[in-house]
């Protein structure tokens, strides 16, 4: 038997295997609330352009609810000789109200029809990466308004720098998420035409009207060119992109709770709702939610590698390729929740220790370069020169074993006699992040402003 949606000009079926590697209804069911949105778009314009009576479109849009909510209920029984969720949803129209059913195909095509099933997902999940964003910044902006003005050592190379601010350290995420979100607030404008009407690649000889399926369908206008419309796959590409910085930055964010959780570090405590334990050593409180949002962010990376590899060799318009679209986004939009979330979680339950966070501030000569600043500004010194006088009192310090305030005035003179008491004002680490007040700088009146800025602004 050939297939009843498209076997008129088949004598044979297609062979288990080609059913098999033919059907996407495995994974494309998700889009179903979309193809019924869709589907519902058409009929209702076909009815008021008179494609259709008004009775078939009527019949249409209660069949369409029927399956709709045996799907939801999980009565629906999914067909894999009806390839996709397409024909899934037809098929079933048709068997609840026959001939009417199979006029709602209509000036239309697969093709637009999953193109615009498709960017209804991605921009769905658009708004919920924004959403999922916003709570992330809000559990750092409260960490970084508790801890405004702990300080903590702040890294280059992994190596003490300068003394900076836990809140100052904080909002550096705030940061980045926004413009995170304004990615995902980009691709979801970029992607927000309608696709429905263009057909399987040169639009329809029916007087459509594209206007209205993109109105009702919450789309600014409809694509302008039916080629474009059916083939392109961009606004996918655009999301994953999105994703894949967020994801990058989530990485980053979850490499330093696993360094800072450490015993060497010392700088947090996980809470044990975003810990494990280990079988076989009783002490041990592992990190695993951090860890493996930064081993997941691989799939993001892999999902927006794979579409390009998909998309870069198809001349236009639709090849089958492109159902190997759908896979990747919904993992790689899956895995971007579930991290986006955890992250939260884990955040908002963060300990951060701010008697460990001082200490660290004040090891490995991290107000050095305060002392060459001093050099500076008190005693005239060229940076450059400041900088290897202050070079040399910090190899003394490293002999010595000791920290820089802890040598005496009289060490420092010998290594130069402009050297005064008020050096030793500089070397503080409290002391060094209140200087740190140019625009953006981390002194603790800096980041309250910056907070006071970002409670605003994230309502
Ligand atoms: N399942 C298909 C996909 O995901 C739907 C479009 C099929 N179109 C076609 N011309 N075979 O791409």
């Amino acid at each position: 038997p050939s297939n009843a949606m498209w076997g008129g000009r088949f004598a044979g079926g297609p062979s288990e295997i080609m059913e098999a590697i033919n059907a996407s209804i495995g994974f494309d069911q998700r889009l179903a609330a979309q193809d019924i949105a869709g589907s519902r778009a058409h009929a209702a314009m076909l009815a008021a352009q008179g494609i259709l009576t008004d009775k078939d479109a009527e019949a249409i849009r209660e069949g369409l609810l029927t399956v709709l909510s045996e799907i939801e209920a999980g009565t629906f029984r999914f067909s894999t000789k009806l390839e996709d969720i397409h024909m899934n949803v037809e098929a079933r129209l048709i068997e609840l109200i026959g001939e009417a059913g199979r006029r709602l195909h209509t000036g239309r095509s697969r093709n637009d029809q999953v193109a615009t099933d498709f960017r209804l997902w991605v921009r769905e999940q658009c708004d919920a990466a924004i959403t999922s964003i916003e709570a992330l910044q809000e559990a750092l902006l409260t960490q970084a308004e508790q801890g405004a003005d702990w300080v903590m050592p702040g890294f280059t190379h992994l190596q003490t720098a300068q003394p900076v601010t836990w809140g100052h350290h904080m909002l550096a995420y705030v940061e980045m998420l926004a413009r995170d979100k304004s990615r995902f607030s980009d691709a979801r404008a970029r992607m927000n035409e309608c696709p429905l009407g263009a057909a399987a690649l040169a639009g329809t000889s029916f007087p459509i009207d594209r206007e209205a399926t993109a109105r009702a369908l919450g789309f600014d206008r409809p694509m302008a060119n039916s080629l474009d419309a059916v083939s392109d796959r961009d606004f996918a590409l655009d999301f994953l992109g999105a994703s894949s910085i967020l994801a990058m930055h989530l990485s980053r964010l979850s490499e330093e709770l696993v360094i800072w959780s450490s015993a060497q570090f010392r700088f947090v405590v996980m809470s044990d709702r975003f810990s494990t334990g280990s079988s076989i050593m009783p002490q041990k409180k592992n990190p695993d939610a951090a860890e493996l949002i930064r081993a997941k962010i691989g799939r993001i990376f892999g999902a927006q590698t794979a579409l390009l590899m998909v998309m870069k060799g198809l001349p236009l318009a639709y090849s089958k390729d492109m159902q190997e679209d759908k896979e990747q986004v919904f993992d790689a939009a899956d895995t971007v929740m579930l991290s986006l979330a955890a992250m939260e979680g884990m955040i908002s339950d963060l300990t951060a220790n701010p008697d460990a966070l001082r200490a660290a501030a004040g090891h490995g000569f991290s107000t050095a370069t305060d002392l060459a600043d001093w050099l500076v500004r008190e005693a005239g010194l060229p940076f450059r020169d400041a900088h290897h006088v202050t070079g040399t009192l910090v190899a003394r310090a490293e002999a010595k074993g000791c920290d820089l305030p802890d040598l005496s005035l009289e060490e420092m003179q010998e290594v130069h006699g402009a050297i005064t008491v008020s050096i030793f004002d500089v070397l503080g680490v409290d002391n060094s992040v209140a200087s740190r007040t140019s625009y953006g700088g981390t002194a603790p009146a800096n980041v309250r402003a910056q907070i006071a800025r970002w409670k605003e602004k994230l309502g």
